[in-house]
């Protein structure tokens, strides 16, 4: 079959780099769970755990790889045999396995953490990768810190790696260090650079410490990635992952970049609750997509507009995303026609002078209120309860 050149794979890695951060710990039966909806969901790679890590996590990975048949099961390495090995058992049972190891790849990394050289990091890597394609043959290698890399040592590096048999290489941006034009840049140098580049997918895995992870996500596939890693929720370490559902909306919603996903969209809503309630991490209500505030609509001049034509403020459907609906919110900032949609829904049609009339009253209460739901839209038209 012909590959597809515009198909973006998903990596999801909320079960990995999601489930490292603190208090979001879950137990195999709810990784299991989440797995089979991520499954669901239309993800192309689970990453379900790095197995060295503690035997929980060896035997979630053991588990889901009995679950799940559709998506790739990936663990996660270190670049040595140990990691490998205890990687290589735990994906036993995996219809797709595949194995992902790496090493830093910033001479910050490589000085300050591994205490080493380029030199012998690069051999480091290659071995990994020679050893892990002996027993699986699906390798994804990440190069740490790759935002932080000297773009030629990079290129080296990818080219060595793919060499010995990475069918699969992830530059992360470890630190949520980069701008989008230098992430950007970096995927392009490795396109035009490597010669060998064409026998692997780039794949791009970016955090989010300066508030970058999607865009610098995009910029990386606009420039010639196919494969994104992210997480349900933007979950992850410190200031969290790339959120899947924000760059699976973008490249819907920007159809001109040419790009697609095979992920139902739909299911974002419901799967972004779960993990939430799982992982007992609140979803922020402004979050893009899932946030309780993402289709709520709470000034007049917005109302109004919204009300006239939904999409003179909507750029996505709550429907496509499994969102409820969107929401007309009544606050002191409304304006009487949202305060007349609400009002009509409930039953009541007033003329110009009588929605007038009810406005004044509305502004009185609602300068004394957060906001205001359809008991005290009742009890200011006169009524208890609605019949
Ligand atoms: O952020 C990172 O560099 C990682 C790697 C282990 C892929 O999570
Ligand atoms: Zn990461």
């Amino acid at each position: 079959m012909l590959h597809d050149p515009n198909r973006v794979y998903v990596f999801d890695t909320t079960l990995r780099d999601g489930e490292q951060v603190p208090g979001c710990q879950l137990t195999t039966p709810e990784k299991i769970e989440i797995a089979k909806e991520l499954e669901a969901l239309g993800v192309d790679v689970i990453e379900a755990g790095f197995p060295i890590s503690s035997p929980g996590d060896f035997q979630s990975v053991v588990e889901l790889s009995k679950a799940v048949s559709e998506p790739i099961i990936c663990a996660l390495t270190r670049a040595n045999k140990g990691d490998i090995d205890s990687a290589v058992a735990a994906l036993q049972y995996a219809k797709r396995p595949r194995i992902h190891t790496g090493i830093g790849s910033s001479d910050m990394h490589i000085k300050h953490k591994f205490n080493s050289t380029r030199e012998e990091i690069l051999e480091r890597a290659v071995e990994a990768v020679k050893y892990a394609k002996k027993s699986v043959e699906d390798i994804e290698f990440y190069a740490e810190d790759a935002g932080r890399a000297d773009v030629r040592f990079l290129a080296q590096m990818v080219e060595a790696v793919i060499a010995a048999g990475a069918t699969v290489v992830n530059i992360p941006d470890t630190n949520g260090y980069c701008l989008p034009d230098q992430y950007g840049s970096k995927i392009k140098f490795l396109k035009e650079n490597v010669k060998n580049i064409d026998q692997a997918i780039i794949s791009v895995h970016c955090h989010n410490d300066l508030g970058l992870a999607t865009a610098n996500s995009i910029a990386g596939l606009q420039n010639g990635a196919r494969q994104i890693e992210g997480t349900i929720n933007g979950i992850g370490e410190r200031a969290g992952n790339t959120s899947i559902e924000e760059v699976v909306m973008i490249l819907k919603t920007h159809a001109i970049l040419g790009l697609h996903t095979n992920i139902n969209t739909k299911n974002f809503y419901e799967l972004s609750r779960m993990v939430s309630s799982q992982m007992r991490m609140p979803v922020q209500p402004n979050k893009a997509i899932v946030g309780s505030n993402a289709f709520a609509h709470s000034s007049g001049i917005h109302q109004d507009g919204f009300l006239k034509n939904r999409e003179n403020y909507e750029i996505i459907r709550p429907e496509d995303v499994g969102f409820p609906d969107a929401s007309i919110v009544l606050t002191a900032r409304s304006g009487r026609h949202a305060l007349k949609f609400h009002l009509e829904r409930l039953g009541f049609n007033l003329n110009k002078e009588e929605l007038s009339e009810v406005y004044h009253r509305f502004l009185t209460v609602a300068d004394s209120k957060l906001d205001i739901n359809d008991q005290d839209l009742l009890l200011m038209m006169g009524k208890q309860q609605l019949a």
